[in-house]
């Protein structure tokens, strides 16, 4: 698979941007605050219709254009998948907007998803861009909190089952549901047996998820350890361990983790918004002893595994984007990453700084400048 034509109006710093992108390595050099993660996370967005990151919506649409009467945000890619063509688009409007002494007030942020010129919903879009993003921040899914780790599960999961989407979806509405009675039963105006339905509801999703996460985490074990032994010099062996906040102690199928859910009290203080993810070298933790260079070799042994996955899970190669991960790497790890992607078909690579590429790497890749919200072939 590979995204053959971007397209974006008023989102952050791009104000109109057309870009026709090859199906191999492209090089995107510019300086700082020019456009180059805004125009990585744009193809994030198309992917997931999620930022890599928590960002408000409406931080998406770009500044000048806040202050117009009708502001929005429109994304577009041409996808080819073998022979056949898809076309994905996502607009963001505010469903109102008025203006206050000069200032633009502006209601939430409404949605509108489109797969080959028919409205969809979230879930038919994710899946048909598959793509990994390589960051400077992909560090804090080591150290950072754990809701990080979850939002990072759930992004890898949706991208290769819509049904875990839905299963998600459904989950966070069943627990804000639940936790609404919860508030009535306590305030005398709701019977304590109107929780057993929004109870079961709640496993059901949830065993789903939970089932999911183990799944994939798995799987990503055991990319990871290869990847892992190669970039640490064979030093370290590192593994992926799932941390399910529902008393479950051995893997088993959707049955046993409802089970497990149900004799669960109390289940709104546990279940997957709750769940994380360990990563242990050498059987110590990362993310409370890990030192910078340990977490960043594991982020990047994360990150390789996932696209390994990804190709796996779905047949198809995933767009890879790099952005600007190279000025963080030792010659050793720069050598390695490049050498790992040169195996998908399309790489989008970020960078200040040309002299961080071989040259022999620079001549077979398309070069472009990204200056002040516009690419330009270099
Ligand atoms: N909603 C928005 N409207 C307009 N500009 C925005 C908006 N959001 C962010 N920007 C600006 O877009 C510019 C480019 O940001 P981006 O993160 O893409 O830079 P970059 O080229 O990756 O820089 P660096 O090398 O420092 O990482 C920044 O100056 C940022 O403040
Ligand atoms: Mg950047």
């Amino acid at each position: 698979m590979y995204l053959q034509h971007l397209s974006l109006t008023n989102f952050r710093n791009y104000i109109r941007l057309e870009l026709d992108l090859p199906p191999h390595v492209s090089v995107f050099q510019g300086g700082n605050a020019q456009g180059k993660s805004n125009l990585l996370e744009s193809i994030c967005f198309l992917a997931t219709t999620r930022f890599s990151r928590a960002v408000a919506e409406r931080e998406l649409i770009n500044w000048d254009v806040m202050a117009e009467r009708l502001p929005f945000v429109r994304l577009s890619a041409n996808i080819q998948k073998g022979e056949r063509a898809t076309l994905l688009e996502i607009v963001l409007r505010p469903r109102s907007a008025a203006h206050h002494e000069g200032r633009a007030v502006v209601g939430p942020i409404q949605k509108y998803i489109r797969v080959n010129g028919v409205s969809r919903r979230p879930a038919d879009l994710i899946g048909q861009l598959n793509m990994v993003m390589f960051s400077p921040r992909d560090i804090d899914l080591i150290g950072g909190e754990p809701a990080l780790r979850r939002r990072y599960l759930d992004i890898t999961n949706s991208q290769i089952d819509p049904q875990y989407l839905k299963a998600l979806q459904r989950y966070n509405k069943v627990l804000s549901q639940r936790n609404h009675l919860l508030r009535q039963i306590a305030a005398g105006q709701s019977r304590p047996d109107e929780l057993l339905f929004w109870d079961q509801e709640l496993v059901k999703a949830g065993a789903y998820i939970v089932l999911q996460r183990q799944r994939t985490i798995g799987e990503l074990n055991d990319l990871a350890n290869p990847i892992h032994d190669q970039l640490s010099g064979s030093r370290e062996k590192l593994t992926l361990q799932y941390r399910p906040s529902i008393d479950k102690k051995e893997p088993g199928g959707l049955p046993e983790v409802e089970q497990a859910f149900t004799r669960a009290r109390g289940l709104s203080l546990i279940g997957p918004h709750r769940d994380d993810v360990g990563f242990l070298v050498n059987e110590i933790d990362m993310g409370t002893y890990g030192s910078r260079g340990q977490q960043r070799t594991t982020a990047l042994s994360l990150k390789l595994s996932e696209a390994r996955f990804m190709l796996t899970q779905t047949g198809e190669s995933p767009v890879l984007l790099l952005d600007d991960v190279l000025s963080e790497l030792d010659p050793e790890r720069r050598r390695h990453l490049l050498g790992a992607i040169s195996n998908y078909r399309q790489v989008l690579i970020t960078t200040t700084d040309l002299d961080r590429f071989p040259s022999e790497f620079l001549a077979r890749a398309e070069k472009f400048r990204v200056a002040d919200g516009r690419v330009e072939p270099a």
